[in-house]
């Protein structure tokens, strides 16, 4: 009979290999080939997006009745979803392990108020129900299968008949028709396809969990993200309560919302004032210390920069040391400092952090890095009332990034009263002074930076 075969296919040539390796043999690319699997037609996972036997309608005949979101009583998952899940479809969650993402799933089950189904593949029903109790959970209608196989995954969503089911994770599930280990990109691409297809199928909204690693990687989420609707990824620092929900992918709305969380003794708690919470631990009048209105979506956070400068030695390479603010950034805008505002920074071994576990990733904090290290490096403190934002260049120069107002409308709500923006920013909002600087060094200047 007939099998299926696993291959190894050139992601360059699409030539097939019997064997995995560094470099293809046939058209000598490295790193191209991915596991694949062949065999006649029949055995393949098939695979539809849309559901079986779609035709062609009228755009105005298309029926919307279906594709209206169902709101899941968690505000900020909905505030992500664009109003919560639509009926049919399959949204993956990735982060990495122990993130929070069988609590969060759990809570949303939790609170549904049909029938759900919990399909734990990693943990025992046990451990499940104690997260629940920990949790506070009592609803009678959430369903618990502890299950790895496909065939019986989808006997109990027929059976059970739930109104939304969440599989976790994506990555411990095995369909035995494929004959590839559990985890590898076949299994976990071709379990994906089926229970993708079978929840177009029942217009039933199913939730997948996926892992991923630090680098981002591994097989699952990467080599899904084409086959789901909505991929969000829920990120945070280990050592830090905070969660952020953002949405990667989002076929029935906008990507750019951002969804806040504290991971609290009873589960996932929303942070509709995530600035707030960003500075309850700010101290005033210490140097090296800013605070920059930054842009995460079309959400405003206010985040505490923080900044930490030693004199060393001649000769000694100086350290560079980076938390929630990217590495090669800080070197640059060091560089700048060094440069154009001419301080003394190849002497200084610097520290830098985005206080409270925020990664900064948008260029609008630069300013706010920069005048954090040159409070430090002077011993100046900055008046605790004055926030700042721009993108600086590698001429010193101060560039205008998005959503001015936004940013200084946060940053008035907080209290804050002054704030350093580039000069050609868009205009003020009201209750708080604009300051304009063209470079990075008449920021230095309005500030009074200036070593003593
Ligand atoms: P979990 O949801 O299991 O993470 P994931 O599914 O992403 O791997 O959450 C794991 C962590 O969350 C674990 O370190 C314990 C912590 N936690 C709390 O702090 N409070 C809680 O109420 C719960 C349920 C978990
Ligand atoms: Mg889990």
């Amino acid at each position: 009979m007939a099998k299926l075969r696993i291959v190894f296919r050139c992601t360059d040539c699409a030539a097939d290999q019997p064997k995995w390796a560094g470099r293809c043999p046939s058209c000598g690319a490295w790193n191209s080939l991915v596991e694949d699997v062949e065999g006649p037609d029949e055995l393949l996972p098939t695979f539809s997006p849309l559901g079986p036997g779609a035709q062609a309608v009228p755009l105005p005949d298309v029926d919307l009745g279906s594709g209206t979101p169902h709101p899941t009583a968690i505000a900020e998952l909905d505030r992500v979803l664009g109003g919560g899940l639509v009926p049919g479809s399959v949204t993956l969650v990735g982060g990495e392990p122990g993130i929070g993402k069988s609590t969060l799933l759990l809570q949303l089950l939790a609170r549904w108020p049909g029938r759900t189904l919990y399909v734990s593949a990693e943990e025992s029903a046990q451990q499940i129900r104690l997260r629940a109790e920990r949790l506070g959970v009592t609803q009678p209608e959430l369903w618990l299968l502890p299950e790895t196989t496909l065939t019986r995954i989808i006997d109990a969503i027929d059976t059970v008949k739930p109104e939304v089911v969440v599989v976790d994770s994506i990555q411990t599930i095995t369909d035995h028709e494929v004959g590839s280990a559990p985890g590898s990109v076949v299994q976990v691409r071709g379990c994906a396809h089926r229970l993708v297809a079978e929840a177009k199928q029942r217009g039933l909204p199913m939730i997948l969990v996926g892992h991923v690693t630090k680098e981002g990687g591994l097989a699952g989420p990467r080599v899904l993200e084409h086959v789901v609707d909505t991929v969000l990824s829920f990120e945070g620092d280990r050592h830090h309560a905070l969660r952020l929900l953002r949405a990667v992918k989002h076929r029935f709305g906008p990507t750019n919302e951002l969804g806040v969380f504290e991971m609290a003794e009873r589960g996932l708690v929303a942070v509709p004032d995530a600035s707030k919470m960003f500075l309850a631990d700010r101290r005033a009048g210490i140097a090296g210390s800013t605070v920059t209105p930054t842009l995460d979506g079309q959400r405003p956070l206010l985040v505490e920069v923080q900044a930490l400068t030693n004199l060393v030695a001649s000769g000694a390479p100086p350290r560079r040391s980076a938390q929630g603010i990217d590495s090669g950034r800080l070197a640059l805008l060091l560089a700048v400092l060094e440069r154009r505002a001419r301080l003394p920074v190849a002497s200084h071994e610097v520290f830098a952090s985005a206080v409270g576990g925020v990664r900064l990733v948008e260029p609008g904090a630069d300013l706010a890095i920069c005048l954090a290290v040159v409070s430090a490096l002077t011993n100046v403190p900055i008046p605790p009332d004055v926030v700042m934002f721009g993108e600086v260049g590698l001429a010193g120069e101060l560039r205008q990034v998005g959503h001015a107002q936004r940013r200084l409308t946060e940053a008035a709500r907080l209290g804050f009263r002054q704030a350093i923006v580039p000069a050609n920013s868009a205009n003020g909002v009201d209750g708080i002074r604009v300051q304009r600087a063209a470079t990075v060094t008449e920021a230095i200047a309005l500030l009074g930076l200036t070593s003593n």
